[in-house]
């Protein structure tokens, strides 16, 4: 009896090791990380010159900019450079050469709504950011 007990509790830690262990973790693996990678990885991958925005990984990514302004402010995204940066804003647009690597409002909505919640980032290789090619290709 008592083994049978624990295989099912062993059971069901593994299903939590596979499986996104939370809401945010899920939200950051669908909506945000392929975003990232697709669009952003090509360039902030920590090959632009220091200390520009580098989303490849958490510790990274919430670094402060050169003029000591926050690309990601959990809870805040008008405040976010981030949110800034993929409206178009400041001089971001003359930075960004490829216009075809623009977000769409959904996606924006989706990054805003992220930063809103807390700006979750997985720790571990989760949270670990390559660029990919996206369906708009780089
Ligand atoms: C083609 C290259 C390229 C791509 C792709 C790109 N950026 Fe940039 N971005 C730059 C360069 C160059 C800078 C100037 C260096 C810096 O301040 O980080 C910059 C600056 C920024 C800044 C700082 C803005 C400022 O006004 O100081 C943010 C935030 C940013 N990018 C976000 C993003 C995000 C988010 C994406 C993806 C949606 C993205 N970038 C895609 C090249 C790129």
């Amino acid at each position: 009896m008592r083994s049978a007990f624990i295989f099912v509790l062993s059971l069901s830690a593994c299903a939590v090791v596979r499986e996104p262990s939370s809401a945010e973790e899920k939200y950051f693996m669908t909506e945000v990380k392929p975003v990232f990678e697709q669009h952003c990885l090509r360039c902030h991958n920590g090959s632009l010159p220091k200390p520009a925005l580098n989303l490849s990984s958490k510790a990274t990514a919430f670094q402060r900019t050169a003029k000591g302004e926050s690309c990601l402010v959990p809870g805040h995204p008008d405040k976010s450079l981030l949110i800034t940066a993929v409206q178009r804003g400041g001089t971001h647009a003359k930075m960004m050469p490829r216009t075809d690597l623009s977000l769409t409002e959904d996606q924006i909505g989706e990054l805003r709504e992220w930063i809103e919640d807390g700006a979750f980032w997985p720790e571990g290789d989760q949270g670990v950011l390559k660029a990919v090619k996206g369906p708009e290709g780089f």
